[in-house]
């Protein structure tokens, strides 16, 4: 048999379905993967079955490309409101597969082989993959634990004139820091100063709990150079549903939009159809979802500290990280946590190319139930 594509002969199975496979085996409590443990809100789901039942009206076919308009004017309506960021829900937002597919999308629309993509680790392992099957090249500059701040020196080394795109994951998975303006207004500088695309993945924006998120286009100058991701997954609870979005200028939406259609041509209609009216009362229900994963993060990261952990208190997301003591290694520790203690969480080190500092780090994730969270630190005790 002939080889296959290079790129993919490489990629490994991730470490989230490694951990979640041992976590199965061994039977442990799985705090490893980024989702709830617990059913999305019920008035959503009850707007997608409202929707299945409208096939009469077209809505079980297949949505058109860009996303329904619906759906793409409530995105629109809601940065206006939020951030006063102004996108045309005509030209300026693309429904995708969630960000997952965004982000793909983005770099096979944005990169070319031998192209450059600065990226700030620890990172999400999608954008490894998607920068490389677009032939381009990732060069990680690291967020130094335990306040996960970056050495401005260290992006300027890391430029060449190959580099075409910075990637800013905020808030960030794993370590729950929330950028400040000022850091972000940094890296925008450097951003505008060298002429990159900024690919802002900004799936957490709803999980900050002490500090505001700031979006990365409403810094000065950098609408037009920001390729904004979101995704309704985190905020909603559902990430089974897969949507999400990418807004830009028309022109950059334009080439993304020509590999979405070529990818997965839409995105599931009536899942569409609920979104766009759930968004459209997102206010009440904002206040509420946040101040719950304030009260579970508050739980775990507490019942951490009694257990003798060194956590360190996300400002955002929904995961929290525990330094590890010296002398041990993150991936030893989480099998023996899965083995003696019933606990599955993620070794960090799966999200670092350059340093070793993830070796020291775990990854704990709190939304789940209380009870599920309670069981774990009983067994960690
Ligand atoms: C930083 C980050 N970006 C993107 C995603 C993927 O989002 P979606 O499920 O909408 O594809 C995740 C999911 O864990 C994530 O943590």
């Amino acid at each position: 048999m002939k080889s296959m594509n290079h790129v993919v002969s490489n990629f490994k199975e991730s470490i989230f379905s490694t951990m979640t496979k041992m976590a199965i085996e061994n039977k442990a409590i799985n705090l490893s993967q980024g989702f709830p443990d617990f059913d999305g809100p019920k008035w959503v789901i009850n707007l997608a079955k409202e929707a299945l039942d409208e096939g009469h009206l077209g809505k079980n076919q297949y949505a058109p490309s860009m996303g329904i308009l619906s759906l793409r004017e409530a995105i629109s309506a809601n940065y206006k409101k939020l951030y006063h960021l102004d996108y045309s829900a005509s030209s300026e937002i693309l429904v995708t597969n969630g960000a997952t597919e965004a982000i793909f999308c983005a770099c096979l629309a944005l990169l070319n082989p031998g192209d450059e993509v600065i990226v700030l680790e620890p990172f999400y392992d999608s954008y490894l993959a998607a920068i490389e099957l677009a032939g381009a090249k990732i060069v990680p500059v690291t967020l130094k634990a335990p306040n996960f701040t970056y050495d401005i020196n260290e992006i300027k080394e890391a430029l060449t004139d190959k580099t075409k795109m910075l990637i800013i994951n905020n808030p960030h998975n794993p370590s729950g820091k929330v950028y400040d303006k000022s850091e972000l207004s940094e890296l925008c500088q450097f951003a505008c100063e060298n002429d990159l695309y900024v690919m802002s993945d900004e799936v957490y924006e709803f999980l900050t709990f002490e500090k505001a998120h700031i979006p990365t286009a409403t810094l000065e100058n950098m609408k037009e150079r920001t390729i904004t991701i979101s995704s309704t997954g985190k905020t909603f609870g559902l990430t089974g549903w897969k949507i999400g979005w990418v807004c830009s200028s028309e022109t950059i939406i334009s080439a993304i939009h020509k590999v979405h259609q070529f990818n997965v041509f839409c995105v599931a209609h009536p899942l569409q159809v609920a979104m766009a009216r759930a968004l459209e009362k997102m206010d009440e229900y904002i206040i509420e979802f946040k101040s719950e994963y304030k009260r579970k993060r508050d739980l775990l990261v507490n019942g951490l500290k009694d257990a003798g952990l060194n956590v360190l208190n996300p400002a955002g997301t929904y995961f929290a990280l525990v330094m590890l003591p010296e002398g041990e290694n993150d991936v030893d520790y989480c099998k023996k946590l899965i083995v003696e203690n019933k606990v599955a969480v993620i070794p960090t080190s799966a999200f670092y190319l350059k340093s070793d500092e993830g070796k020291r780090i775990v990854r704990f994730c709190f939304a789940k139930q209380d009870e599920t969270l309670l069981n774990a630190l009983k067994n960690l005790k």
